[in-house]
Protein backbone atom coordinates (compact mmCIF):
# COMPACT_ATOMS: atom_id res chain seq x y z
CA UNK A 1 0.00 0.00 0.00
CA UNK A 2 1.70 3.07 -1.08
CA UNK A 3 1.92 6.07 1.89
CA UNK A 4 -0.02 8.28 2.39
CA UNK A 5 1.59 12.04 0.70
CA UNK A 6 1.59 13.86 3.93
CA UNK A 7 1.13 13.55 7.49
CA UNK A 8 -2.42 13.74 7.18
CA UNK A 9 -3.29 11.16 4.91
CA UNK A 10 -5.09 10.71 1.90
CA UNK A 11 -8.29 12.35 2.23
CA UNK A 12 -7.01 15.86 3.95
CA UNK A 13 -4.64 15.54 0.96
CA UNK A 14 -7.72 15.50 -1.61
CA UNK A 15 -9.35 17.73 0.20
CA UNK A 16 -6.64 20.54 0.04
CA UNK A 17 -6.22 20.00 -2.83
CA UNK A 18 -9.48 21.21 -3.64
CA UNK A 19 -10.37 24.00 -1.01
CA UNK A 20 -6.84 24.94 0.62
CA UNK A 21 -7.01 23.11 4.08
CA UNK A 22 -3.70 23.88 4.33
CA UNK A 23 -4.07 27.85 4.32
CA UNK A 24 -6.78 27.44 7.09
CA UNK A 25 -4.36 25.61 8.83
CA UNK A 26 -1.72 28.12 8.85
CA UNK A 27 -3.90 31.18 9.56
CA UNK A 28 -5.29 28.85 12.71
CA UNK A 29 -1.75 28.32 13.59
CA UNK A 30 -0.46 31.67 13.07
CA UNK A 31 -3.48 33.43 15.53
CA UNK A 32 -1.71 33.79 19.30
CA UNK A 33 -3.84 35.22 21.78
CA UNK A 34 -1.67 37.75 24.57
CA UNK A 35 -1.78 36.82 27.82
CA UNK A 36 -1.97 39.08 30.65
CA UNK A 37 -4.08 39.96 33.64
CA UNK A 38 -7.14 41.19 31.22
CA UNK A 39 -7.10 38.21 28.72
CA UNK A 40 -10.56 37.13 30.07
CA UNK A 41 -12.04 39.83 28.67
CA UNK A 42 -11.22 38.01 24.86
CA UNK A 43 -13.95 35.44 25.72
CA UNK A 44 -16.77 37.97 25.28
CA UNK A 45 -16.92 38.51 21.98
CA UNK A 46 -16.87 34.42 20.82
CA UNK A 47 -19.13 34.33 23.66
CA UNK A 48 -21.64 36.73 21.68
CA UNK A 49 -21.02 34.84 18.62
CA UNK A 50 -21.61 31.60 20.34
CA UNK A 51 -24.82 33.26 21.45
CA UNK A 52 -26.00 34.50 18.47
CA UNK A 53 -25.65 30.73 16.81
CA UNK A 54 -28.31 29.37 19.61
CA UNK A 55 -30.33 32.17 18.17
CA UNK A 56 -29.96 31.56 14.53
CA UNK A 57 -30.31 27.76 15.23
CA UNK A 58 -33.85 28.07 17.45
CA UNK A 59 -34.72 30.93 15.07
CA UNK A 60 -34.93 28.54 12.01
CA UNK A 61 -36.88 25.82 13.98
CA UNK A 62 -39.27 28.47 15.35
CA UNK A 63 -39.98 29.46 11.88
CA UNK A 64 -41.16 26.26 11.31
CA UNK A 65 -44.74 26.79 13.02
CA UNK A 66 -44.61 30.56 13.73
CA UNK A 67 -47.19 32.93 11.45
CA UNK A 68 -46.67 36.19 10.86
CA UNK A 69 -50.34 37.78 10.73
CA UNK A 70 -52.07 39.24 13.54
CA UNK A 71 -54.88 36.96 13.45
CA UNK A 72 -52.57 34.06 13.63
CA UNK A 73 -49.53 34.57 15.44
CA UNK A 74 -50.51 34.34 18.99
CA UNK A 75 -52.14 30.96 18.57
CA UNK A 76 -49.52 29.52 16.20
CA UNK A 77 -47.00 30.21 19.44
CA UNK A 78 -49.95 28.82 21.64
CA UNK A 79 -49.83 25.52 19.75
CA UNK A 80 -46.12 25.54 19.38
CA UNK A 81 -45.98 25.55 23.18
CA UNK A 82 -48.71 23.19 23.90
CA UNK A 83 -48.96 20.37 21.28
CA UNK A 84 -45.50 20.66 19.59
CA UNK A 85 -42.98 18.68 21.16
CA UNK A 86 -39.89 20.71 23.20
CA UNK A 87 -41.60 23.36 21.67
CA UNK A 88 -41.47 25.27 25.00
CA UNK A 89 -38.23 24.49 25.10
CA UNK A 90 -36.64 26.19 21.54
CA UNK A 91 -39.11 29.09 22.34
CA UNK A 92 -37.83 29.87 26.24
CA UNK A 93 -34.35 28.97 24.59
CA UNK A 94 -34.74 31.55 22.01
CA UNK A 95 -35.97 34.26 24.32
CA UNK A 96 -33.02 33.60 27.46
CA UNK A 97 -30.41 33.11 24.55
CA UNK A 98 -31.72 36.68 23.18
CA UNK A 99 -30.99 38.42 26.42
CA UNK A 100 -28.05 36.49 27.42
CA UNK A 101 -26.84 37.97 23.88
CA UNK A 102 -27.42 41.39 24.79
CA UNK A 103 -25.67 40.89 28.06
CA UNK A 104 -22.69 39.74 26.47
CA UNK A 105 -22.70 41.91 23.93
CA UNK A 106 -22.77 44.73 26.56
CA UNK A 107 -19.31 43.37 28.18
CA UNK A 108 -17.96 42.55 25.04
CA UNK A 109 -18.42 46.41 24.30
CA UNK A 110 -17.70 47.68 27.35
CA UNK A 111 -14.54 45.61 28.23
CA UNK A 112 -13.40 46.49 24.58
CA UNK A 113 -13.65 50.44 25.50
CA UNK A 114 -12.04 50.10 28.84
CA UNK A 115 -9.13 48.10 27.45
CA UNK A 116 -9.05 50.59 24.57
CA UNK A 117 -9.42 47.83 21.88
CA UNK A 118 -10.43 50.73 19.25
CA UNK A 119 -6.91 52.40 18.99
CA UNK A 120 -5.56 52.68 15.52
CA UNK A 121 -5.75 50.26 13.66
CA UNK A 122 -9.33 48.52 15.06
CA UNK A 123 -11.33 52.03 14.09
CA UNK A 124 -13.24 49.81 11.67
CA UNK A 125 -13.65 46.73 14.19
CA UNK A 126 -15.15 48.88 16.15
CA UNK A 127 -17.46 50.96 14.02
CA UNK A 128 -18.41 47.80 12.81
CA UNK A 129 -19.00 46.41 16.20
CA UNK A 130 -20.86 49.34 17.56
CA UNK A 131 -23.28 48.31 13.79
CA UNK A 132 -24.04 44.86 15.33
CA UNK A 133 -24.83 46.68 18.68
CA UNK A 134 -27.82 48.57 16.73
CA UNK A 135 -28.48 45.15 14.86
CA UNK A 136 -28.82 43.27 18.26
CA UNK A 137 -31.20 45.70 19.89
CA UNK A 138 -33.64 46.33 16.22
CA UNK A 139 -33.52 41.97 16.71
CA UNK A 140 -34.60 42.33 20.40
CA UNK A 141 -37.25 45.07 19.34
CA UNK A 142 -38.87 43.51 16.64
CA UNK A 143 -38.87 40.32 18.05
CA UNK A 144 -40.54 41.28 21.29
CA UNK A 145 -43.75 41.98 19.23
CA UNK A 146 -43.93 38.61 17.02
CA UNK A 147 -45.76 36.61 19.76
CA UNK A 148 -48.57 39.36 19.54
CA UNK A 149 -49.46 39.71 23.15
CA UNK A 150 -50.89 42.39 25.38
CA UNK A 151 -47.48 43.29 26.78
CA UNK A 152 -45.26 43.47 23.34
CA UNK A 153 -48.42 45.00 21.48
CA UNK A 154 -48.16 48.12 24.12
CA UNK A 155 -44.82 48.13 24.03
CA UNK A 156 -44.21 48.77 20.56
CA UNK A 157 -46.83 51.28 20.68
CA UNK A 158 -44.76 53.20 22.62
CA UNK A 159 -41.51 52.57 21.43
CA UNK A 160 -42.65 53.58 17.71
CA UNK A 161 -44.34 56.61 19.26
CA UNK A 162 -41.10 57.48 20.77
CA UNK A 163 -39.52 57.33 17.19
CA UNK A 164 -41.73 59.89 16.30
CA UNK A 165 -40.12 62.36 18.05
CA UNK A 166 -37.28 62.70 16.17
CA UNK A 167 -37.59 65.58 14.03
CA UNK A 168 -38.41 66.43 10.50
CA UNK A 169 -38.25 62.30 9.88
CA UNK A 170 -40.06 61.09 13.01
CA UNK A 171 -43.62 60.82 11.72
CA UNK A 172 -42.35 59.63 8.25
CA UNK A 173 -40.09 57.24 10.52
CA UNK A 174 -42.97 56.41 12.79
CA UNK A 175 -45.48 55.42 9.82
CA UNK A 176 -42.63 53.19 8.01
CA UNK A 177 -41.99 51.05 11.32
CA UNK A 178 -46.05 50.73 12.11
CA UNK A 179 -46.58 50.09 8.23
CA UNK A 180 -49.41 52.89 8.92
CA UNK A 181 -50.71 55.23 11.23
CA UNK A 182 -51.45 52.66 14.20
CA UNK A 183 -49.91 49.11 15.41
CA UNK A 184 -52.13 46.44 13.47
CA UNK A 185 -51.23 43.34 11.56
CA UNK A 186 -49.62 45.83 9.04
CA UNK A 187 -46.87 46.44 11.64
CA UNK A 188 -46.40 42.57 12.82
CA UNK A 189 -45.55 41.52 9.16
CA UNK A 190 -43.39 43.95 8.41
CA UNK A 191 -41.47 43.28 12.24
CA UNK A 192 -41.47 39.78 11.06
CA UNK A 193 -39.91 40.29 7.67
CA UNK A 194 -37.18 42.59 9.37
CA UNK A 195 -36.34 40.07 12.01
CA UNK A 196 -36.04 37.19 10.27
CA UNK A 197 -34.83 38.61 6.34
CA UNK A 198 -33.49 42.00 6.41
CA UNK A 199 -31.23 41.37 10.16
CA UNK A 200 -30.07 38.53 9.77
CA UNK A 201 -28.64 39.42 6.22
CA UNK A 202 -27.01 42.73 7.39
CA UNK A 203 -25.96 40.70 10.63
CA UNK A 204 -23.79 38.17 8.39
CA UNK A 205 -22.22 41.10 6.32
CA UNK A 206 -21.47 42.95 9.08
CA UNK A 207 -20.31 40.42 11.42
CA UNK A 208 -18.04 38.65 8.50
CA UNK A 209 -16.40 42.20 8.27
CA UNK A 210 -15.76 42.30 12.30
CA UNK A 211 -14.38 38.70 12.27
CA UNK A 212 -12.15 39.19 9.41
CA UNK A 213 -10.78 42.46 10.78
CA UNK A 214 -10.32 40.69 13.98
CA UNK A 215 -7.94 37.67 12.41
CA UNK A 216 -6.16 40.25 10.58
CA UNK A 217 -5.21 42.69 13.22
CA UNK A 218 -4.94 39.81 15.71
CA UNK A 219 -6.00 40.56 19.24
CA UNK A 220 -4.93 44.05 20.87
CA UNK A 221 -2.74 44.36 23.97
CA UNK A 222 -4.82 47.21 26.46
CA UNK A 223 -1.61 49.91 27.03
CA UNK A 224 -1.87 49.20 30.92
CA UNK A 225 -0.67 45.48 30.12
CA UNK A 226 1.89 47.21 27.71
CA UNK A 227 2.87 49.54 29.96
CA UNK A 228 3.88 46.82 32.96
CA UNK A 229 5.53 45.05 30.40
CA UNK A 230 2.86 42.07 30.15
CA UNK A 231 1.60 40.91 27.23
CA UNK A 232 4.58 39.63 25.28
CA UNK A 233 3.34 36.28 26.77
CA UNK A 234 1.12 34.62 23.75
CA UNK A 235 -0.96 31.70 23.95
CA UNK A 236 -1.46 29.78 20.69
CA UNK A 237 -5.55 30.06 19.52
CA UNK A 238 -5.70 26.86 18.45
CA UNK A 239 -6.72 24.93 20.00
CA UNK A 240 -5.61 26.14 23.45
CA UNK A 241 -7.40 29.56 23.23
CA UNK A 242 -10.28 27.80 21.22
CA UNK A 243 -10.78 24.49 23.85
CA UNK A 244 -11.05 27.62 26.72
CA UNK A 245 -13.71 29.54 24.84
CA UNK A 246 -15.66 25.87 24.12
CA UNK A 247 -15.34 25.69 27.99
CA UNK A 248 -16.94 28.85 28.29
CA UNK A 249 -20.00 28.22 25.96
CA UNK A 250 -20.62 24.71 27.48
CA UNK A 251 -21.15 26.83 30.48
CA UNK A 252 -23.18 29.54 29.00
CA UNK A 253 -25.56 26.25 27.33
CA UNK A 254 -26.16 24.72 30.94
CA UNK A 255 -27.16 28.24 32.29
CA UNK A 256 -29.10 28.83 29.39
CA UNK A 257 -31.12 25.37 29.30
CA UNK A 258 -31.37 26.11 32.96
CA UNK A 259 -33.36 29.07 33.11
CA UNK A 260 -34.86 27.87 29.82
CA UNK A 261 -36.32 24.71 31.52
CA UNK A 262 -37.08 26.73 35.02
CA UNK A 263 -38.09 29.61 33.69
CA UNK A 264 -39.89 29.17 30.42
CA UNK A 265 -40.96 31.88 28.26
CA UNK A 266 -44.62 33.07 28.91
CA UNK A 267 -47.10 34.43 26.67
CA UNK A 268 -49.54 36.27 28.66
CA UNK A 269 -52.41 37.29 26.71
CA UNK A 270 -53.77 38.09 22.90
CA UNK A 271 -53.19 41.39 22.11
CA UNK A 272 -56.15 43.54 21.59
CA UNK A 273 -56.06 46.92 19.59
CA UNK A 274 -58.95 48.20 20.96
CA UNK A 275 -58.70 47.78 25.05
CA UNK A 276 -56.92 50.17 26.80
CA UNK A 277 -53.34 49.85 27.45
CA UNK A 278 -52.73 48.13 30.69
CA UNK A 279 -50.71 49.88 33.91
CA UNK A 280 -46.38 49.35 33.58
CA UNK A 281 -46.28 48.57 29.88
CA UNK A 282 -41.92 47.60 30.16
CA UNK A 283 -39.76 47.61 27.31
CA UNK A 284 -36.98 44.45 26.95
CA UNK A 285 -34.48 45.07 29.91
CA UNK A 286 -31.91 46.64 27.71
CA UNK A 287 -33.78 49.52 26.49
CA UNK A 288 -35.16 50.20 29.89
CA UNK A 289 -32.61 52.91 31.04
CA UNK A 290 -33.73 54.93 27.86
CA UNK A 291 -37.08 54.75 28.30
CA UNK A 292 -36.43 55.81 32.20
CA UNK A 293 -34.53 58.48 31.25
CA UNK A 294 -38.09 59.98 29.09
CA UNK A 295 -40.17 59.57 31.87
CA UNK A 296 -37.80 61.76 33.91
CA UNK A 297 -37.30 64.77 31.57
CA UNK A 298 -39.74 67.62 32.21
CA UNK A 299 -42.45 68.53 29.11
CA UNK A 300 -40.37 70.99 28.11
CA UNK A 301 -36.11 71.86 28.00
CA UNK A 302 -35.26 75.03 26.47
CA UNK A 303 -38.56 75.82 25.09
CA UNK A 304 -38.03 71.89 23.32
CA UNK A 305 -40.49 69.53 24.05
CA UNK A 306 -38.58 67.10 27.01
CA UNK A 307 -39.11 63.73 24.43
CA UNK A 308 -37.64 65.52 21.79
CA UNK A 309 -34.43 66.43 23.49
CA UNK A 310 -34.27 62.76 25.02
CA UNK A 311 -34.50 61.18 21.28
CA UNK A 312 -31.93 63.49 20.14
CA UNK A 313 -29.43 62.85 22.98
CA UNK A 314 -29.32 59.00 22.65
CA UNK A 315 -29.25 59.61 18.90
CA UNK A 316 -26.20 61.83 19.84
CA UNK A 317 -24.84 59.13 22.11
CA UNK A 318 -24.47 57.10 19.67
CA UNK A 319 -22.84 58.59 17.17
CA UNK A 320 -20.59 59.56 19.49
CA UNK A 321 -19.99 56.09 20.79
CA UNK A 322 -19.12 55.19 16.96
CA UNK A 323 -16.46 58.19 16.78
CA UNK A 324 -14.81 57.39 20.07
CA UNK A 325 -11.57 55.76 18.21
CA UNK A 326 -11.18 59.25 16.65
CA UNK A 327 -12.36 61.46 19.93
CA UNK A 328 -9.69 59.79 21.99
CA UNK A 329 -6.81 61.36 20.80
CA UNK A 330 -4.43 60.05 23.60
CA UNK A 331 -5.18 56.79 23.47
CA UNK A 332 -3.86 56.70 19.71
CA UNK A 333 -0.83 57.99 20.70
CA UNK A 334 -0.26 55.33 23.15
CA UNK A 335 -1.13 57.85 26.32
CA UNK A 336 -2.83 56.96 29.37
CA UNK A 337 -6.62 58.50 28.30
CA UNK A 338 -8.31 58.31 31.96
CA UNK A 339 -11.50 60.59 30.50
CA UNK A 340 -12.41 57.66 28.40
CA UNK A 341 -12.20 55.51 31.02
CA UNK A 342 -14.48 57.52 33.33
CA UNK A 343 -17.08 58.18 31.00
CA UNK A 344 -17.50 54.52 30.61
CA UNK A 345 -17.50 53.85 33.65
CA UNK A 346 -20.20 56.77 34.47
CA UNK A 347 -22.05 55.40 31.52
CA UNK A 348 -22.38 51.98 33.48
CA UNK A 349 -22.91 52.92 36.51
CA UNK A 350 -26.39 55.72 34.74
CA UNK A 351 -27.40 52.41 32.66
CA UNK A 352 -27.56 50.24 35.87
CA UNK A 353 -29.28 52.62 38.09
CA UNK A 354 -31.87 53.89 35.32
CA UNK A 355 -32.53 50.42 34.88
CA UNK A 356 -32.87 49.96 38.46
CA UNK A 357 -34.61 52.56 38.63
CA UNK A 358 -36.89 51.26 36.03
CA UNK A 359 -37.80 48.09 37.96
CA UNK A 360 -38.82 49.33 41.68
CA UNK A 361 -40.02 52.74 40.93
CA UNK A 362 -43.63 52.30 41.18
CA UNK A 363 -45.39 52.58 37.79
CA UNK A 364 -47.43 55.51 36.78
CA UNK A 365 -48.32 55.24 32.97
C1 LIG B 1 -22.97 40.46 17.42
C2 LIG B 1 -22.08 41.17 18.09
C3 LIG B 1 -20.57 40.94 18.16
C4 LIG B 1 -19.87 39.78 17.94
C5 LIG B 1 -20.43 38.40 17.60
C6 LIG B 1 -18.46 40.11 18.13
C7 LIG B 1 -17.41 39.19 18.02
C8 LIG B 1 -16.08 39.47 18.28
C9 LIG B 1 -15.03 38.50 18.44
C10 LIG B 1 -15.21 36.97 18.33
C11 LIG B 1 -13.87 39.16 18.72
C12 LIG B 1 -12.50 38.54 19.05
C13 LIG B 1 -12.45 38.15 20.53
C14 LIG B 1 -12.69 39.29 21.51
O1 LIG B 1 -11.98 40.31 21.52
O2 LIG B 1 -13.64 39.18 22.31
C15 LIG B 1 -14.17 40.58 18.70
C16 LIG B 1 -13.24 41.59 18.87
C17 LIG B 1 -13.54 42.96 18.88
N1 LIG B 1 -14.80 43.51 18.92
FE1 LIG B 1 -16.55 42.48 18.67
N2 LIG B 1 -18.34 41.45 18.44
C18 LIG B 1 -19.61 41.99 18.48
C19 LIG B 1 -19.93 43.28 18.81
C20 LIG B 1 -19.01 44.28 19.11
C21 LIG B 1 -19.32 45.59 19.66
C22 LIG B 1 -20.72 46.06 20.05
C23 LIG B 1 -18.13 46.29 19.74
C24 LIG B 1 -17.89 47.70 20.22
C25 LIG B 1 -18.56 48.71 19.85
C26 LIG B 1 -17.07 45.42 19.26
C27 LIG B 1 -15.73 45.78 19.14
C28 LIG B 1 -14.68 44.88 19.01
C29 LIG B 1 -13.26 45.24 18.99
C30 LIG B 1 -12.67 46.66 19.06
C31 LIG B 1 -12.55 44.03 18.93
C32 LIG B 1 -11.03 43.86 18.89
C33 LIG B 1 -10.55 43.51 20.28
C34 LIG B 1 -9.03 43.44 20.36
O3 LIG B 1 -8.35 43.47 19.34
O4 LIG B 1 -8.54 43.36 21.50
N3 LIG B 1 -17.63 44.20 18.93
N4 LIG B 1 -15.53 40.73 18.46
Amino acid sequence: MPAPATRHGRVWTWLDERLGLAEVERLLKKKEIPVHRHTVWYYFGGMTLFLFLVQVATGILLLLYYRPSAEEAYESIQFLMAEVEFGWLIRSLHAWSANLMIFALFVHLFSVLLLKAYRPRREITWASGVGLMGLALAFGFTGYLLPWNELAYFATKVGTEITGAVPLVGAFLRRLLRGGEEVTGATLTRFYGIHVAVLPLLTTLLLGLHLFLVQKHGMSVPPGAEQHGEGRRVMPFFPNFLLRDLVGWLSALTVLAALAAYFPAELGKKADQFAPAPIGIKPEWYFMFMFQTLKYLPSYILGIEGEIVGVLGFGLGGVLLLLVPFLDRRAARGERSRLVTALGLALILYMAVLTYLGYTVSPTK
